[in-house]
């Protein structure tokens, strides 16, 4: 981490968690998290829960994600959610481009960019994820691959330096327990930090670019200590209010 961002926690709840069991959880981790005043704090709750976990977190510090979004404005578009939808019911961030949606629902680079492109102007905040196969980082292609993904989206983020987020997700280290070591991740986060740096200036200083990938309390202090590492966004253990909620007592921690 470095003092220049404050860290970003973020839980993917992913499929897990209904209205009820959600608003148990959201209201735990707005509770356990409410002393750590220098990280800001992001639950992402499925579809179905958003609207009631909205009104859960009223008064606290933590902020609403959704998981997903339709790039258009309303229409005829099946079972999809619009921009003006979630933030009318104080969603102000919003997952994107996640390697689950890239792998099991066809989002190709081009999709995710058009994602992008409607939250930026939408005013929702997106967390643009990024991250190799096993295959590709095993043939040596990660950086190709993870600068392939970025180029697709970084102008489009340019507009507002620091606005959106990025999250290095290598796919091998998603919900296997298979952590990516503090090298393996502090290298591709330099490489996205030099691409932001690129842009200019301001985008590579205020651009928070988190982990993903089996983080958890026990390999989090490592983690966040990289130079690049700004945060994380958290599966498995975003689904315990203890479990997520140290690994955001680690990152206020480390920003003191
Ligand atoms: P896990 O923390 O379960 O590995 O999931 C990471 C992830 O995909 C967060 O978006």
């Amino acid at each position: 981490m470095n003092q220049a961002r404050r860290p970003l926690i973020a839980g993917n709840w992913k499929m897990n968690h209904g209205a009820a069991s959600g608003v148990q959880l959201a209201s735990d981790v707005a509770r356990t998290t409410a002393a750590f005043g220098s990280v800001d704090v992001v639950v992402a709750p499925p579809f179905s829960a958003l609207w009631k976990v909205a009104d859960a977190l009223q008064g606290s510090r933590v902020e609403l994600s959704a998981q997903n979004m339709h790039p258009k404005a309303s229409g005829a578009f099946t079972g999809e959610v619009a921009p003006g939808m979630l933030l009318e019911i104080g969603c102000k961030w919003v997952i994107l481009g996640h390697s689950e949606r890239r792998a099991m629902f066809g989002e190709s680079d081009a999709v995710v960019a058009e994602k992008v492109k409607a939250a930026m102007d939408a005013g929702i905040r997106p967390i643009v994820c990024v991250g190799e196969t096993l295959d590709e980082r095993e043939r040596g292609d990660t950086l190709n691959v993870v600068k392939r993904q970025l180029n697709a989206f970084l102008s489009i983020i340019a507009d507002k330096p620091g606005f959106a987020a990025i999250a290095y997700e290598p796919v091998w280290a998603i919900g296997t327990g298979k952590v990516a070591t503090t090298a393996e991740a502090q290298e591709v986060h330099a490489m996205i930090r030099a691409s932001l740096a690129a842009i200019g200036p301001a985008m590579a200083e205020k651009t928070r670019i988190l982990y993903g990938g089996s983080l958890s309390p026990k390999n989090a202090d490592g983690l966040l200590r990289e130079p690049d590492i700004d945060g994380g966004l958290i599966g498995g253990a975003s689904l315990k209010a203890e479990d997520f909620s140290k690994v955001a007592e680690t990152a206020q921690k480390i920003a003191g």
